[in-house]
């Protein structure tokens, strides 16, 4: 389905629980679900539901409810699932091992094709069969190999310059890691995983009424 207006990144920043929940949905053999029901599932109005899914032209049908494999599948285009991608990892350190390891990412296309380190006791070893280059040779590769996604996993103190030798190779879209706000040009997506970040704003809720 064409999208035929923008979508606010509120919504989008929903679509991958909705696609979780139609996952597990469809995993456990349910096959139609109603906004009412899926809003008591997710914990979310059935409003909302309508709503957010409205702006895709709706796959309800009154009385029915949703398909859920259909919707599964026309969320899964929306968010651009149907296709896959080509990863490239720096830093083959705890962060970069875990997502080279983590098999789930391969099943739904997102293909880590290299490695790269500085640590030349790490250079010439493989991660889950994935070869772990210099980060020396970084340009080169993304110069030869197009990559639609890298991410970075290196301490934050060079997080920066590794970035910028991403950027310059025509690289659009980083998931980093690393602690800090990469600068980046506005044609340059930058998703940030701030794991210290989620877990001080869950220490703040656990205090809030202490
Ligand atoms: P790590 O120290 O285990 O791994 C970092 C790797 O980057 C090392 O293998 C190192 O040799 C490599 N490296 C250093 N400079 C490099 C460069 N210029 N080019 C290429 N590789 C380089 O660190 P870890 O734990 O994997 O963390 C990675 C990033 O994620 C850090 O910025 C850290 O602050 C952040 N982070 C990690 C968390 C965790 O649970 N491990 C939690 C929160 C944030």
């Amino acid at each position: 389905m064409e999208q035929s207006r923008k979508i606010s990144n509120a919504v989008i920043r929903r679509l991958p629980r909705y696609y979780r929940y139609l996952g597990d949905l469809l995993a456990a053999g349910i096959t139609r679900i109603s906004s009412k029901e899926l809003s008591q599932r997710m914990k979310v109005t059935a409003s909302q539901i309508r709503q957010d899914l409205n702006n895709f032209g709706g796959f309800g049908q009154q009385g029915y409810g949703y398909n859920v494999e259909y919707l599964y599948g026309e969320i899964g285009k929306i968010l651009k699932l149907d296709k896959s991608y080509k990863m490239v990892v720096i830093g083959a350190g705890n962060i970069g091992r875990a997502i080279v390891n983590y098999a789930n990412f391969e099943r739904r296309g997102f293909k880590t094709k290299a490695i790269f380190d500085i640590n030349p006791s790490l250079i010439g070893k493989k991660v889950n069969g994935i070869d772990v280059y210099s980060v020396s040779d970084l340009s080169e590769y993304l110069t030869k190999y197009p990559t639609d996604i890298v991410v970075i996993a290196v301490p934050k103190t060079c997080a920066d310059e590794v970035a910028k030798t991403v950027i310059s190779c025509g690289v659009k879209a980083i998931w980093n890691f690393a602690n800090i706000d990469i600068p980046h040009p506005d044609d340059v997506i930058v998703e940030n995983v701030h794991l210290t970040e989620s877990l001080m704003t869950l220490v703040y809720k656990l205090n809030k009424d202490s």
